[in-house]
């Protein structure tokens, strides 16, 4: 396992970016911010180094990872695009889109990373520090989110600690991330596929397209053989306390993660209560769901709570990855 090191915090300035830039450089592996949530990357061309982020996280193999580069003709290095993905690159780069593609015939991305796959995922990110990371450094950076498989994906440099430390050699802190839930994952097969609900809303790529996105042929959900997104098991993001969905009042013992403002039986007597969006706000309730998954699981622990009870959101725009994201927590 690669415990025992020592993982240094460090803010997100450019001398550090420069520092984690040379780390990346060395094979070292590294969390940093991105505009979903952190990511922990390593050089993608160092087979060494990919297979560090395996053993860091304690993710299968067979799940592979999104290969990050600072623009398009970086990635375009690295994958082959025909005219819809350029279109959707063009419209939605940088941004909480990722790509799966047919790879570049001199793909310089080590094959642990694409699990034997002859498609990669790419994705460009737009938070100014992972862009300042990425040019630094030149190549791409494989990079899952930065948590132990299975667990929450982190939206805090905290939750990157707690999961990771004595893991990895060093955290950029940029501070809580703006999307709150990962990129959407769309393959760029002969019909275009949402392969995972995200922080892009399947809206705005199916306007790019002017045609709807297929699912996948089997609710990845369900299967947890062969996939096509191989890593959309059916639990993940899983707190550890058992979590109720479409809840209409909360039971004795239980906490609530509310959405909105309509009011609720049983509220009262709660063992805790967060609120994803008052307002109803489905980008709001998104930055937040992760940290408010976190919180709300230590405090059902702390307090002896028989479980979390989630209030329904609306399935429409960021709402679709939040339930995909909800859904996984419960089973
Ligand atoms: O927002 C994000 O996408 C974050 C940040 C750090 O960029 N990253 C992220 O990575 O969520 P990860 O490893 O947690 O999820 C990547 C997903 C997995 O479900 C994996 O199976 C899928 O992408 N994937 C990777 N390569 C693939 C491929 N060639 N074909 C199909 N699915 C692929
Ligand atoms: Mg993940």
């Amino acid at each position: 396992m690669a415990v025992g090191l020592t993982t240094r915090m460090s803010p997100a300035d450019p001398a550090h970016i420069a520092e984690a830039a040379r780390c990346l450089r060395a094979g070292g592996l590294l969390a940093f911010p991105t505009e979903t949530v952190y990511g922990l990357g390593a050089d993608a061309a160092n087979p060494r180094a990919v297979a560090g982020i395996y053993e860091a996280k304690g993710r299968p193999s067979f799940n592979p990872l999104i290969a990050h580069v600072a623009d398009l003709a970086a990635a375009r290095r690295i994958a082959r695009f025909d005219a819809r993905a350029l279109a959707l690159a063009e419209a939605f780069w940088p941004g909480p889109l990722t790509l799966v593609l047919p790879k570049a015939a001199d793909c310089p991305v080590a094959d642990l990373a694409t699990a034997g796959l002859d498609t990669i995922a790419m994705r460009v990110p737009a938070h100014p520090v992972a862009h300042a990371l990425l040019q630094a450094f030149g190549g791409a950076v494989v990079a899952p989110s930065a948590n132990i498989s299975g667990h929450v994906s982190p939206t805090t440099a905290a939750h990157v600690l707690s999961d990771l430390d004595g893991r990895i050699d060093m955290i950029l802190d940029g501070g809580p991330v703006e999307v709150g839930v990962e990129s959407t994952i769309v393959g760029c097969f002969d019909t275009p596929m949402l392969l995972r609900p995200g922080g892009l809303p399947r809206e705005a790529i199916e306007r790019v397209l002017g045609q709807p996105l297929a699912s996948p042929p089997d609710d990845p959900a369900s299967d947890t053989n062969q996939p096509l997104a191989p890593g959309m098991l059916a639990s993940h993001y899983a707190p550890r306390t058992r979590v109720r969905l479409l809840a209409e009042a909360v039971n004795p013992g239980e906490a609530l993660l509310a959405f909105g403002s309509a009011p609720l039986p049983g509220i009262e007597a709660a063992a805790a209560v967060l609120n994803l969006s008052e307002q109803g706000d489905l980008g709001e309730a998104a930055t937040n769901l992760f940290g408010y998954l976190r919180a709300l699981d230590a405090a059902a622990i702390a307090s002896g709570a028989s479980g979390i009870a989630v209030m329904p959101v609306p399935n429409h725009g960021l709402g679709e990855a939040i339930n995909d994201r909800l859904r996984r927590a419960a089973v």
